[in-house]
């Protein structure tokens, strides 16, 4: 199974990506993950990403087609991929038929994850993860159980993301609403999209992942 969460900043694609991966034994492809990874080893693509990602707009397509189509082709995405936060744009939309087409592999889903912009505003702000083992956490949501503690590994070192600030979140929400939302006519015009609202409580969101995959595509 293939499938794509999409959603704006904060709609809960990396949670929800991480639920569905256990679940249903895929693997979770996030372009901003992979970026992040080539910022920190200060690649070439990181280096060119950095500011880019840091004002809240977009990496430009030939840079994201080619990373990804580099990590579909590994042996593990053969188990079936969840992507998150890929494609954000129509030609990389186009980019990943192609792919597919080549590849002999089709898309299974397309979920949209809805949540209101205010809300989301306040998710991305109470962000911030673990330095160690990347456990994830919210300072209204889901703090750890101990203050100061991660609940998987017992680090006491957390990290914020540099575009995770109330000033960039507004650019990134402005290049969801230009760049990505198009996608949503995109995909149902292809028969393949479902709304989940984002809004509910996680667990709530999860079940209606499972609901959904769980019907024929
Ligand atoms: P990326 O890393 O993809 O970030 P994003 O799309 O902005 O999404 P986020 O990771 O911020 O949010 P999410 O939807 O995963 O939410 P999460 O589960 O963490 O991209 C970063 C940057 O990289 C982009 O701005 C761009 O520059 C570049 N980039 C990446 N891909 C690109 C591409 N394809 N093309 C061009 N550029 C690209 O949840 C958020 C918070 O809310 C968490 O704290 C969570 O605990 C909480 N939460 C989740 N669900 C719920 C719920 N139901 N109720 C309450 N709280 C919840």
């Amino acid at each position: 199974m293939n499938l794509i969460l999409l959603g704006p900043p904060g709609a809960g694609k990396g949670t929800q990506a991480k639920r569905l991966e256990e679940r249903f034994g895929l693997v979770q492809v996030s372009t901003g993950d992979m970026l992040r990874a080539e910022v920190k080893a200060g690649t070439e693509v990181g280096r060119q990403a950095k500011a880019i990602m840091e004002s809240g707009a977009l990496v430009p397509d030939q840079i994201i087609i080619a990373m990804l189509a580099a990590r579909v082709a590994q042996p593990d995405a053969a188990r079936g991929f969840i992507l998150d936060g890929f494609p954000r744009t129509v030609p990389q939309a186009e980019a990943l038929d192609g792919m597919l087409k080549d590849k002999g592999l089709r898309l299974d889903h397309v979920i949209e994850l809805r949540v209101d912009d205010a809300a989301l505003v306040r998710r991305i702000s109470g962000r911030f993860t673990c330095a160690r083992c990347g456990e994830g956490y919210h300072d209204e949501f889901k703090a750890p159980r101990q203050v100061g503690v991660c609940d998987v590994c017992g680090s006491a070192e957390f990290s914020r993301r540099a575009d995770d600030k109330a000033e960039t979140v507004g650019a990134r929400l402005a290049a969801y609403h230009a760049q990505t939302a198009p996608l949503l006519p995109y995909y149902a015009a292809q028969g393949k999209l479902r709304a989940v609202d984002g809004m509910a409580d996680m667990s709530e969101v999860t079940e209606e992942l499972n609901r959904i995959l769980a019907q024929p595509a």
